[in-house]
């Protein structure tokens, strides 16, 4: 199906579109989703085809707030109670058992459901309008950078959509942290916008790491190249990256003074003052106008391991050219 696909900040139209069974990008604080009604399968199949991602990969659902998540899942435990209280509305999604109402084709079939309710004001209202919750994926080709604005949306998904709800750049910048609860353990499947320590303040313990993409394939969203870049993109110490492509026009992603007396066709810089938070908030755009500004390669050092800095270096790490 080919949509002339308009951009603006009309709910209602949102809301009948939604209604009427058609995906629309919508803004959350961390990413653009493309969303639709989630208990109709009909609906949700129309976001793997614009989308062209494969079917086996599960989805979120987002509601407008934690007292609506009770209808759609089951046993919720009471880690996820207390990290919802302190993080919900916000970047964190929980995988809860799913209750009979949600089809499997949202889940791929696995019987807990990524729940998540998004902190974006014009989001919420729309959420708040509707008697179902939306499933979205972040509103990028499969594979390619995740959008955070509406013109990025546009970009790729222009005439495979009819409306781009905007509600401006997203705030947060890298998707959600996925949460899991197993036997008592608090589990951490993505790293995202909820950061380790903060959660583990909540907790009273660390929770347990196991984000890995073959050890781990419940969250089939972690395939390896997700978030590539079609300029090849090379992560490491970032000297050593300079110095190897000196030939090359080279682009370089640059964190406070990491590139400090490099050289290089292009820089692009995620937070001058070194704040992992700026960086999140950057990234995305800063790997497309990378992407799309000329250069031969793209090369980035990793970021300090503490607050942001582990959902980028994964976004990062999964961008780099592999092999
Ligand atoms: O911030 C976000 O989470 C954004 C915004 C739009 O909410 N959404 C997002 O969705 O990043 P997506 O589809 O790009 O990534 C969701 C991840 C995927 O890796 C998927 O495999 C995993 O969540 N996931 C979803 N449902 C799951 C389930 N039932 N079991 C395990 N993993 C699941
Ligand atoms: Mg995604």
């Amino acid at each position: 199906m080919s949509f002339r696909t308009e951009t603006g900040t009309d709910l209602e139209k949102a809301r009948q579109l939604l209604e009427a069974g058609e995906v629309v990008a919508i803004p959350t604080e961390t990413v653009y989703g493309l969303a639709a009604n989630a208990l109709t399968p009909d609906a949700v199949v129309k976001i793997f085809e614009a989308k062209q991602r494969p079917r086996f990969n599960p989805l979120i659902i987002h509601l407008p707030d934690w007292n609506a998540v009770a209808k759609y899942t089951i046993d919720i435990p009471k880690e996820a109670e207390l990290l919802a209280r302190q993080f919900t509305p916000g970047p964190l999604t929980f995988l809860l058992k799913k209750s009979d109402l949600i089809p499997d084709l949202v889940t791929a079939g696995s019987p807990k459901v990524a729940v998540r309710i998004p902190a974006h004001p014009l989001t919420h209202q729309l959420l708040s309008k509707l008697d179902f919750p939306l499933s979205a994926p972040s509103a990028n080709p499969f594979g390619y950078v995740s959008p955070t604005t509406a013109q990025h949306v546009y970009e790729s998904l222009n005439g495979r959509i009819p409306y781009i709800l905007d509600g401006g750049p997203c705030k947060v910048g890298v998707e959600s942290t996925i949460v899991d609860f197993e036997d008592g353990e608090v589990i951490v499947r993505r790293k995202g916008g909820t950061s380790l320590e903060a959660m583990a303040g909540v907790l009273g313990h660390q929770p347990i790491l196991k984000t890995g993409v073959e050890e781990h394939p419940v969250a089939p969203g972690q395939l390896k190249s997700h978030y590539a870049t079609t300029t090849p993109l090379y992560v490491g110490d970032l000297p050593a990256l300079a110095e190897k492509f000196s030939g090359k026009k080279t682009c370089i992603i640059a964190f406070g003074n990491n590139a400090a007396g490099l050289e290089a066709f292009k820089l692009f810089q995620l937070s001058e003052l070194g704040s992992t938070e700026e960086a999140a908030k950057n990234l995305f755009s800063v790997m497309r106008r990378a992407d799309q500004c000329g250069a031969d390669v793209i090369i980035a050092g990793w970021l300090p391991e503490t607050g942001l800095g582990p959902a980028i270096n994964d976004r990062l790490s999964r961008a780099q050219k592999q092999g």
